[in-house]
């Protein structure tokens, strides 16, 4: 009767398909007023004149560079803790850095009142000149500091050495492009003050970040910021920052005396807000004949702003994926005038698993085996960079049972030799992982004398299932039916919890959870043996199970008694524990990721170059699935993403002026139902005792991760043309 990894449905659908599940611009607030930010229309210099002319009934503020609230001088550049925080800009100076660059904050009465006023702002600018071509960029690159938490280059063993003694090598260039998140609820702010205390509704992955961050830029008390985000419209990296419209809502309601409403519309998504930066990753691989690799090199080079340095990982997975004795790995930067990129859907390993994966089925071509057993001839028990051995790793099976699965036996290798009437037919195949990560976590708990229990924790719900699994969790530790369980997230003031980036929320809150629940059991048990009234009376604790929200002695069930009647009798309510969970020390000892091996068919028109994707076959070690249904559609969706990177989703930016031309979602194409075929995701039984106490790896990005590379791949097979470059339009085809 284990709850958890039941496939119950969301706790919070009814809420979603009813409509009463309140996103952020969507909380009535007494006296609201309406902005709309104003961005740059260059991408370098400085505003010169900036007024509104005319005049536009009910507008209350025109905030820029010459009356905005001076933040404290420590603030004033907006340089905040990275990597959440970010360099902001905030008005404090004319200078603009990138296009689509806040400049300004029209507040009004009305919403179309501001975006009139903003409509008719007339800006004037001295410009300067503006990097915007990135192979110009790459002319002058720097070492970013660190790549993630780990060095920025690494070395093992010797690379020329083993270069040279592999019978076959390849120097390849990969380029994945700039991609924007889009979620479908843009960034959305509402900003009230009540004196001192700021209160701020704001589509966030993280309450705390938030709070704190807007603390120390306005120079006030982390306690008096208060965080509320119970939904979220998805987020995929975008939202784990703070970026400037937050701060810019909070000093424009202090300005107007009026809570204040910002949200951004869709081009704004594209600039202010982070994206995935274009990256050119040159990987060079030797191996011997039977296709043991003898070195591996992955040098990335990528784009950052101006102001900001932030490095797309991707040489991360190269380091611990396969056993090549002989290694090195390096990331550059090249500034452009463009908004500072920052974590998107599996940042580094969707990127970085396009380059290595593409490659290595390059190689296996090379040496003429089958790609899938290149993989093998080089899969290692232990992460080579880290020198750790992996905590676990179901890879083998995944490639085993995917490959059953998906009939891989029954691919003819030659490239062009499969057909579907007269589309070309190609199969491809990748491996996919992602780091399991896990941070400090707390909750708390409390049970109700009518026997209803309720768990929070200042965590998010990105729309992926937090509440749901927290229930389980909660349910499963405390000893009652899920039914009686609920869980509070989405507010800064409950027990703190870490950003939901990095596939970390389950691992780092999910223990908070149980901990807190097995500790109110803990607290019920101690209550009833020392109550002459319980019929536990005088038992000791470790005697003591708790099932379906009743205590009861082991050796004698006739003995028990409701966790409500326990509570209806304390005098003081309900009772309340809270507890935290801490990594501890594992990652000292065991290196983690979860796994997996996605395969794809792909069916290429070769008059129209237009590529189809009827089958996915992606299995995966993931630790302990907590809801086999959210589960599946987590995963699923981390497909579905990959196939936009591979064949959909690119920013352009117009080179004359570095704004994105394609910035709405128009023209910025993102899969839709008609473009995905049929996907399959399949689960291992993983027991991995050392991850955290739930077992449960990280599910959130894995999903993404080698699929661009498995197409790539499979259109080689169909097609004979090898595409090194995302996304993979017909034009490339043709
Ligand atoms: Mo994820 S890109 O770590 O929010």
């Amino acid at each position: 009767m284990t709850i958890i990894g039941a496939p119950i449905n969301r706790t919070d659908g009814w809420a979603k398909v009813s409509g009463s599940a309140r996103y952020s611009a969507e909380h009535p607030v007494a006296g609201l007023a309406h902005a709309y930010l104003v961005t740059s229309t260059i991408p370098s210099g400085r505003i010169k004149r900036i007024a509104l002319d005319t005049e536009v009934p009910g507008v209350l503020l025109v905030m820029t560079h010459e009356n905005v609230l001076q933040l404290p001088r420590e603030t004033k550049a907006g340089k905040l803790a990275p990597p959440i925080g970010r360099v902001l800009s905030l008005l404090q100076d004319a200078e603009v850095h990138y296009n689509n660059q806040p400049v300004a904050v029209v507040v009004a009465e009305t919403f179309e009142a501001a975006r009139e006023a903003a409509s008719r702002l007339r800006i004037e600018y001295e410009t300067s000149p503006a990097r915007l071509d990135f192979e110009e960029a790459k002319q002058h690159v720097h070492p970013p500091e660190k790549v993630l938490t780990q060095d920025t280059d690494t070395r093992r063993g010797n690379l020329q050495a083993g270069m040279l003694s592999g019978s076959t090598s390849i120097d390849l260039s990969y380029r994945t492009p700039v991609e924007h998140h889009n979620p479908i609820e843009p960034h959305a702010t509402i900003a009230a003050w009540d004196g001192d205390h700021l209160t701020l509704y704001d589509s966030t992955q993280y309450m705390k970040g938030v709070q704190r961050t807007v603390a120390s830029t306005l120079g006030i008390a982390p306690d008096n910021v208060t965080v509320l985000c119970p939904y979220v419209g998805g987020g995929f990296g975008c939202k784990g920052s703070v970026w400037s419209h937050v701060v810019l809502a909070a000093m424009a309601a202090k300005m107007v005396d009026r809570p204040v409403k910002l949200v951004l519309d869709r081009t704004h998504m594209f600039g202010p807000v982070g994206q995935r930066p274009v990256t050119d990753q040159r990987m060079r691989l030797a191996a011997m004949s039977d296709g043991r690799l003898t070195a591996s090199a992955h040098d990335t080079i990528a784009y950052t702003s101006m102001i900001e340095d932030w490095i797309e990982p991707c040489g991360l997975m190269t380091r611990m994926m396969y056993a090549s004795p002989n290694q090195e790995t390096t990331h550059r930067l090249a500034r452009m005038h463009l908004g500072t990129p920052t974590f998107m859907r599996a940042p580094g390993e969707a990127s970085g698993s396009f380059a290595l994966e593409s490659s290595m089925d390059e190689l296996a071509y090379e040496l003429g085996i089958d790609p899938l057993q290149l993989r093998l001839q080089n899969y290692t028990e232990r992460d080579p960079g880290k020198d750790l051995p992996f905590s676990s790793k179901s890879l083998r099976q995944c490639y085993d049972i995917g490959a059953e699965r998906f009939g891989w036996s029954g691919r003819n290798p030659q490239p062009r030799s499969m057909r579907a009437g007269d589309k070309l037919v190609g199969w491809g195949m990748a491996t996919a992982t992602y780091p399991t990560n896990r941070s400090k976590g707390k909750a708390s708990a409390t049970l109700h004398p009518d026997g209803k229990a309720v768990f929070r924790s200042s965590t998010q719900d990105l729309g992926t299932g937090t509440y749901t699994v927290m229930t389980q969790i909660a349910a499963d530790a405390l000893g009652v039916p899920v039914e009686r369980v609920s869980f509070e997230l989405g507010n800064s003031q409950l027990p703190e919890a870490p950003v939901s980036g990095g596939s970390t929320t389950v691992a780092s809150v999910g223990p908070a959870v149980q901990a807190a629940g097995h500790a109110l059991r803990l607290k019920l048990v101690g209550i009833a043996l020392g109550d002459e009234r319980s019929p536990l009376f005088g038992a000791l604790a470790d005697e003591v199970d708790a099932r379906d929200g009743e205590l009861f002695l082991r050796a004698d069930p006739s003995k028990r008694e409701t966790m409500a009647a326990i509570v209806a009798r304390q005098a003081g309510g309900p009772v309340e524990v809270e507890a935290g969970a801490d990594p501890g020390d594992a990652s000292k000892h065991y290196s983690m990721h979860a796994f997996g091996a996605v395969f794809v068919e792909v069916h290429v028109d070769e008059l129209l170059g237009e590529v189809r994707v009827p089958r996915v076959v992606g299995v995966y070690g993931v630790g302990k699935l907590m809801n086999a249904k959210t589960g599946h559609s987590q995963l699923m969706g981390g497909i579905v993403g990959g196939l936009g990177m591979a064949l959909f989703e690119e920013t352009v930016f117009d080179a004359r002026n570095g704004r994105a031309v394609n910035g709405n979602l128009a023209e910025y194409h993102v899969p839709v139902n008609a473009d995905i075929g049929r996907i399959e995701v399949e689960v291992m039984e993983e027991d991995d005792p050392h991850v955290n106490p739930l077992g449960a790896k990280g599910i959130g990005e894995i999903g993404i991760t080698g699929v661009a590379a498995a197409v790539a791949n499979a259109v080689f097979h169909a097609t004979g043309k090898r595409i090194r470059s995302l996304p993979i339009t017909l034009d490339k085809l043709l």
